[in-house]
């Protein structure tokens, strides 16, 4: 199953595709991800990236369009991936649609306002890109998978979360409407208050995994 996790930033789309990434044996592919990690390694698509990432403002098309198509050419993907958080414009999906075939475009909704507390208190390893929240690590600052000290993400800080969802609403929610015309859109909203658990059963649901 060919998969992109569309939604704004917060809603859970990296969270989920890692759960479900363990349940079907696909890749996540988060864009996000392979810049944060060429920021890292300092390579100068990372370093060119950095001004972009920090203010909440998307990297140019052409960069991220070129990871993805490389990316999608490794074994690992030949029987399906997930796209976490690309495409975030209309020029980025009409340019996966002509070097990758989608089965679904799975929407993550959530309020604003709870996005804003979640990201707050996000918790991130920049090693294996697993993701925590403060409030189920029990004081643990470290990756439960690799060891790495957790760090909270520049782009966290609130007034930066709030161009992150400005940049969203003017660039990205319109792959809404593009993927509901091409029949391919399902939608989880996810309830303020839901688990996570709670929440990945209905992605799993939503995706016919029952
Ligand atoms: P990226 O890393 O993709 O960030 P994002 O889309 O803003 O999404 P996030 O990672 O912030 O959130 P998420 O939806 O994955 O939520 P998570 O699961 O972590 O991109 C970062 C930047 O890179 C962009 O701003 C841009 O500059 C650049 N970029 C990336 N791709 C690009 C592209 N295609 N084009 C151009 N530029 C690009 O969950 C959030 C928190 O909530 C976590 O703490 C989690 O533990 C917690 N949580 C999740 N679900 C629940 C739940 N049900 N209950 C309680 N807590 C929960």
């Amino acid at each position: 199953m060919n998969l992109i996790f569309l939604g704004p930033p917060g809603a859970g789309k990296g969270t989920h595709a890692q759960l479900l990434m363990n349940e079907l044996g696909i890749p996540q592919i988060s864009t996000g991800d392979m810049l944060r990690q060429a920021m890292k390694a300092g390579t100068e698509m990372g370093l060119s990236a950095k001004r972009y990432i920090e203010a909440g403002e998307l990297v140019p098309d052409e960069v991220v369009i070129g990871i993805v198509k490389d990316r999608l050419q490794a074994d690992d993907c030949k029987n399906g991936y997930i796209l976490d958080g690309f495409p975030r414009t209309v020029k980025q999906a009409e340019a996966l649609a002509t070097f990758a075939k989608i089965d679904v475009a799975l929407n993550i909704a959530l309020d604003d306002e709870v996005i804003i507390s979640r990201l707050s208190g996000r918790r991130v390893c920049l090693k294996c890109g697993a993701t925590y929240h403060l409030s189920t690590l029990n004081g643990r600052d470290t990756c439960a998978n690799c060891g790495e000290k957790l760090v909270q993400r520049k782009d966290d800080a609130p007034e930066t979360v709030k161009n992150r969802l400005s940049v969203y609403a003017v660039s990205t929610a319109p792959l809404i409407d593009y993927y509901e015309k091409l029949g391919l859109l399902k939608t989880v909203q996810c309830a303020p208050t839901a688990t996570v658990e709670e929440n990945y059963a209905q992605v799993r649901q939503t995706l016919g995994l029952v």
